[in-house]
């Protein structure tokens, strides 16, 4: 048997890889695994572990004559074509649950940044401008008491409305739709995307990328939100159309937005979004604590040595 790494991992659950079977890690720390590598390496093998950056699309599926086991160390997997995986009856493992505190956690560190322009005032300091202390020098948004609206009412979207109530916030959600058991545990309202828009102080993108939720943000529906409101996205890029928030945004028609997530991964640094003083920009972090990867990998190579064995995955995206 052979497992494909395309990314350095290190874990002590690699010692259970039985002895005989062959180890392929890529282990360029900070480069992508090369289409042509993966091609080739995926050849022979049995299963990958395999995240956000690779794109395991048709042509990955054609060169994966023996793969049994595709295992994500991540929640989302629009990177890898579902369907062309499930026709050829290879499952699909990814680690939900573990990361869901850690991204509703980025959520609101980038809420709390842009309401309290964060950015602008760390900037201010290091390029010395500070001359003295001003009645409202970056005086910016208050978080308690505010309404948060949040996109896309799942397994992250629960937790963050727990932590949105900690701070005496008011929820409300969208998602296919209204889910009553939901609204009864966590004390939340459903609302239609307009509505949500137009009362929302802060608004957080969860929904997963799927076509349905592609483009799902543009200047028509930030034009729906308030002048004072902060838009947050730690889901997935495509769900914005970034033309549309680049001018929202320099046109000063909502207050600032906090984005982990881009349409192209990495966004380049002369990115027009990222020239604006009201964008908080960090590099897809939303799931990084050691803790929460620690566990994404151990719950990756679980799935894996499980699969192999013939079992069933700790938790499948087409079972
Ligand atoms: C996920 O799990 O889908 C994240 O975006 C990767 O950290």
């Amino acid at each position: 048997m052979k497992i494909l790494f395309t990314r350095s991992i290190q874990s002590p659950l690699l010692k259970l890889i039985p002895e005989d079977y062959e180890v392929f890690m890529w282990t360029e720390e900070n480069r992508v695994m090369p289409k042509e590598a993966l091609l080739k390496e995926v050849a022979d093998a049995d299963a990958i572990f395999t995240n956000v950056t690779d794109q395991l699309d048709s042509e990955f599926f054609e060169h994966a004559k023996k793969l049994k086991i595709v295992s994500t160390m991540a929640v989302g997997f629009d990177n890898i074509d579902i369907k062309e995986a499930t026709k050829r009856g290879i499952p699909v493992g990814h680690t939900p649950d573990v990361l869901s505190e850690a991204v509703a956690e980025l959520a609101l560190t980038l809420m709390l940044a842009c309401a309290r322009r964060v950015g602008e005032s760390i900037q201010f300091i290091k390029d010395n401008k500070w001359e003295s202390w001003g009645p409202f020098l970056f005086a910016g948004q208050k978080i308690s008491g505010a309404k948060l609206g949040i996109i896309g009412m799942g397994r992250i979207g629960k937790i963050l409305a727990k932590q949105a109530k900690a701070l005496n916030m008011e929820v409300i959600y969208t998602n296919r739709r209204p889910n009553p058991k939901i609204e009864d545990e966590l004390n939340v309202e459903y609302r239609n995307l307009e509505a949500l828009l137009n009362e929302s102080d802060y608004v957080v993108m969860l929904a997963p990328a799927s076509a349905e939720t592609y483009h799902m943000m543009g200047y028509g529906q930030f034009s729906q939100m308030k002048p004072t409101s902060i838009f947050v996205n730690v889901s997935r890029g495509s769900t914005v159309d970034e033309e549309g928030l680049y001018k929202i945004l320099s046109e000063n028609k909502i207050f600032a937005a906090g984005l982990d997530v881009f349409e192209v991964e990495p966004i380049r640094h002369n990115h027009p979004l990222l020239t604006l003083d009201n964008v908080i920009a960090v590099p897809h972090i939303g799931s990084a604590t050691k803790e929460t990867r620690d566990k994404m990998v151990e719950i990756g190579v679980i799935n894996i040595l499980k699969g192999l064995q013939g079992e069933r995955l700790l938790h499948t995206v087409n079972e």
